[in-house]
């Protein structure tokens, strides 16, 4: 239930109007309000720096400004070439931080425990409450809670204050963002209660007509004598009710009992990729008839099986993993954590063709999760980055490439990995999504045998909390510095990092039963910013520009070309073995920080075949073709090539019909034939002249799809688009709405780069900006924004009133667009 009424910071309590103050009353009158969780996002002072003196509880935080939870302030920038986070972390600043949070307790001091629950704080937070510190946490990626009950007053005001520390620069090989970024929880109990993260469910026998669904959870009390309680155990779905079961306990004081509970269904309708049927499990507990606590938890009924010949199936179907890796950062809004933010990435990429996401390389939030058991995606958990040894990546300093070691979390690792890895399992393990964990990627211990005894206990420590297989991400596959064997064996099923045919050949030898996957691999897919052909002089021209010292970049960037060659390779590898469990692609959406193999000014990665705004690349349509069964056809370059008249363009096609033929000027160029088990593209030498290019993709000679580029004119108009027109007057749903430039005829024009000016009216805020241009510096955070390449994006969120939103896109010599929004 969220109780907006119950928790308010010392500036609120003098807002609330008398409507408020009622509210607040009824709520209050309540038992149930008494024993729950309350969203605890809203109203918090936030300052940059360490404020000592702010953990007490008489500090006058007036001057701060108010925020609201999720909160990432590197965002805001400026970039700068002097921000010590270098290209690691996209050039923005760091630091260190403090926030505070006044709130009242509606409840009472024999009965009920206070506990504060943070998703993820980005990093080293300290927690205070009233004076006192309650807890101190390294890991900014890690969900945790504190016991308040101590400190708290249950009369009059506390202050919860948070410390954060994020100044030891470069502190990552991404961007990292800096922050309270995911969501934060006040949950108030009866001392008699399921403590976090116990309620555990499977299901441990499957059958077409009946599931048995196992409950686990423990129960404690703080109460001096032993109580009696009743627990019901209920599964429901859509909210109804379709078999709980009953029982009695004693509970003393001090002891957490467990229990386990098992419940059937009949006619189960399982969770699977196409049908992610969910199941809520609820526990409650009550005491002389009066309820006294709930958790509960969502669970998907599917059966998981791995097998070295057939690769991964759910629910008894071969499912190859078309995976992407991503990192946890929502672009133009760094690392504040939106759902929609995460439906919007998983439905772009659901439109790819992928079906599985791998976490690189931490926890995500328990958001990201929840979407993705909604829609039915597949993903390789993975907690660590480094363990005792600290990396030292590639780093662009002062124009110079340098490998300067990353302060991230080597240097905890002894101390905390344990109680991090089980943390992370403890949260995430309800996950039906979740179908294997990951101990690490590319982790320098592994290449020797001194990777064994760390990575035995970190799979013990997995498999004695959960059932699911552990795999480990390893570098060296068909390169000169080999994994150890032995170190690799320690997992349940391989990981294997940038592998190549010839390391596919020597593992099969070598180790006939294990079981493999392509934990990561290269993109099919150009480094050059989303839409950008550049030939002859032009491209010489935007190299000088860079006025990059070294040649290395360019020459990385020409080797990977226009298509991304290795790509197609390691695709081609996994999909021929049918044992080979799939592949996850570096990565799925461009990010932030990790500029390779660029420097300064690039501030985000270029790998990905969709950009940091979500605008589909060439590479895009690749995946399409091999991953997708709706008729599709996209060729490129686009048909603005100015100066290139009367030369030679390679044109290539992606299709995932079994033949294109490409038009110029409605005079055919050729078929060519497509098979996706044997050719990856098709390509043309086309004299460039402006005109009309178009492709007709067939199967079994009848045309499927068609795709046309024309030369553009002028820009004239604007076209916005928005995946949805309803939107949750929730105060933290978005509305992501892309632009683009289109000519008097309606022609996209490729490369206009027009500044446009964003106007929001009604019950929404722009929150927003950006275009996918990995080297640009505006800030994302700003009421216009400049096309790239024909497109950008604006986000709006809405408020807590209903109502309207109009959206103006406007710009010098183009026609207003306009597009209207419902908040409900
Ligand atoms: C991989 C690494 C990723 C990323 C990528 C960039 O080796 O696992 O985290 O750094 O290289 O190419």
């Amino acid at each position: 239930m969220n109780t907006p009424f119950l928790s308010f910071n010392h500036k609120q309590i003098k807002q609330l109007t008398l409507i408020g103050f009622i509210v607040a009353f009824l709520v209050s009158c309540t038992k149930e309000a008494q024993v729950t969780t309350h969203n605890f996002n809203k109203g918090w002072q936030f300052s940059k720096g360490e404020i000592t003196a702010a953990i007490q509880p008489a500090f006058n935080d007036s001057a701060w400004e108010t925020i609201n939870i999720p909160h990432d302030w590197s965002i805001k920038g400026p970039f700068s070439k002097d921000n010590p986070s270098f290209s690691r972390g996209g050039w923005l600043p760091t630091g260190k931080c403090t926030y505070r949070k006044t709130f009242t307790v509606d409840a009472n001091a024999n009965e009920h425990k206070v506990f504060v629950y943070f998703d993820g704080a980005y990093r080293n937070s300290t927690v205070y409450i009233n004076g006192n510190k309650v807890g101190f946490r390294p890991l900014g990626y890690i969900g945790f809670e504190y016991d308040l009950t101590k400190f708290i007053k249950f009369k009059g005001e506390n202050v919860l204050t948070v410390t954060l520390d994020n100044s030891s620069q470069p502190g990552s090989r991404w961007y990292s963002g800096t922050g309270i970024y995911r969501d934060v929880t006040l949950k108030i109990r009866n001392k008699t209660y399921i403590p976090t993260w116990s309620l555990y469910v499977t299901t441990p026998q499957i059958s077409k007509n009946k599931a048995t669904i196992n409950t686990k959870f423990k129960v404690t009390s703080e109460f001096n004598k032993a109580k009696h309680v009743l627990t019901k155990t209920s599964i429901l779905k859509n909210d109804k009710v379709i078999t709980s079961k009953e029982d009695k306990l004693t509970i003393s004081k001090g002891i957490n009992e467990e229990f386990s509970i098992d419940l059937d269904i009949i006619n189960p309708e399982f969770w699977s990729p196409e049908s992610p049927n969910l199941y809520t499990v609820k526990v409650e507990l009550f005491e002389n008839g009066e309820l006294i606590g709930t958790e509960s938890t969502r669970t998907g009924i599917r059966t998981l099986d791995y097998n070295k010949d057939s690769g991964f199936s759910i629910n008894g179907v071969q499912t190859k993993l078309k995976g992407v890796c991503l990192h946890h950062g929502g672009g133009p809004l760094g690392a504040a954590v939106y759902r929609r933010t995460i439906e919007r990435q998983l439905e772009i990429l659901r439109e790819m063709g992928c079906n599985a996401v791998r976490t690189a390389h931490n926890p995500f939030s328990t958001e990201f999760l929840d979407v993705c058991d909604e829609m039915g995606f597949l993903v390789m958990n993975e907690m660590f980055d480094e363990w005792e040894v600290v990396k030292e990546p590639a780093t662009t300093q002062n124009g110079k490439k340098v490998r300067i070691p990353v302060d991230f979390y080597a240097n905890q690792f002894k101390e905390w990995a344990d109680k991090d890895l089980t943390d992370f399992v403890l949260r995430d393990r309800n996950h039906p999504s979740v179908i294997m964990w990951s101990i690490g990627n590319e982790i320098d211990q592994m290449k020797t045998d001194e990777g064994i005894p760390i990575a035995e206990r970190l799979i013990d420590i997995i498999h004695n909390l959960d059932y699911r297989p552990v795999t480990n991400g390893l570098i060296g596959y068909g390169w000169d510095a080999w994994p150890s064997d032995e170190a690799a064996a320690t997992s349940d099923i391989k990981g294997f990092n940038y592998i190549k045919e010839n390391g596919f050949v020597r593992e099969e030898a070598l180790f006939p039963e294990a079981m493999g996957i392509v934990t990561e691999c290269a993109s099919a897919q150009s480094f050059y910013p989303r839409g950008t052909y550049l030939y002859g002089a032009q491209k010489k021209a935007w190299w000088d520009n860079l006025n990059y010292e070294s040649k290395d970049a360019y020459n990385w960037v020409e080797t990977r070309g226009l298509i991304g060659e290795r790509g197609y390779a390691s695709w081609r590898a996994v999909k021929k073995r049918k044992g080979v469990m799939g592949q996850f692609i570096w990565t799925g959406f461009d990010y932030l920080g990790e500029v390779i193999p660029f420097g300064w000014p690039a501030r985000s990665s270029s790998f990905a075949p969709i950009d940091l705004c979500g605008f589909p690349k060439d590479g895009y349509y690749f995946y399409q073709s091999q991953w997708t069964s709706k008729p599709m056809v996209h060729i490129f370059p686009h048909w603005n090539l100015e100066g290139m008249e009367g030369k030679e363009v390679a044109v290539y096609a992606y299709t995932n019909g079994d033949e294109v033929e490409l038009f110029q000027d409605g005079k055919s160029l050729g078929k060519q034939s497509n098979d996706i088990n044997d050719v990856e593209y098709q390509q043309w030498k086309v004299i460039y002249t402006p005109g009309t290019l178009k492709a007709i993709a067939s199967k079994n000679g009848k045309i499927v799809a068609e795709k046309e580029v024309k030369t553009a004119g002028k820009p004239a108009k604007i076209e916005l688009f928005a995946r949805r027109s309803n939107l949750k007057a929730n105060g933290t749903d978005l509305a992501y709405i892309e632009c683009t430039i289109l000519d008097a005829d309606g022609n996209v024009v490729p490369n206009a780069d027009n500044l446009i000016e964003f106007k929001v009216d009604g019950v929404g805020t722009l929150i927003g900006v950006g275009n996918g241009d990995n080297m640009n510096h505006d800030s994302f955070q700003a009421s216009s924004r400049k096309a790239f390449n024909s497109k950008c994006l604006a986000i709006i969120k809405t408020s807590e009133k209903t109502g309207d939103i109009k959206f103006t896109a406007s710009s010098k010599g183009l026609e207003t667009a306009t597009i209207k929004f419902i908040t409900e």
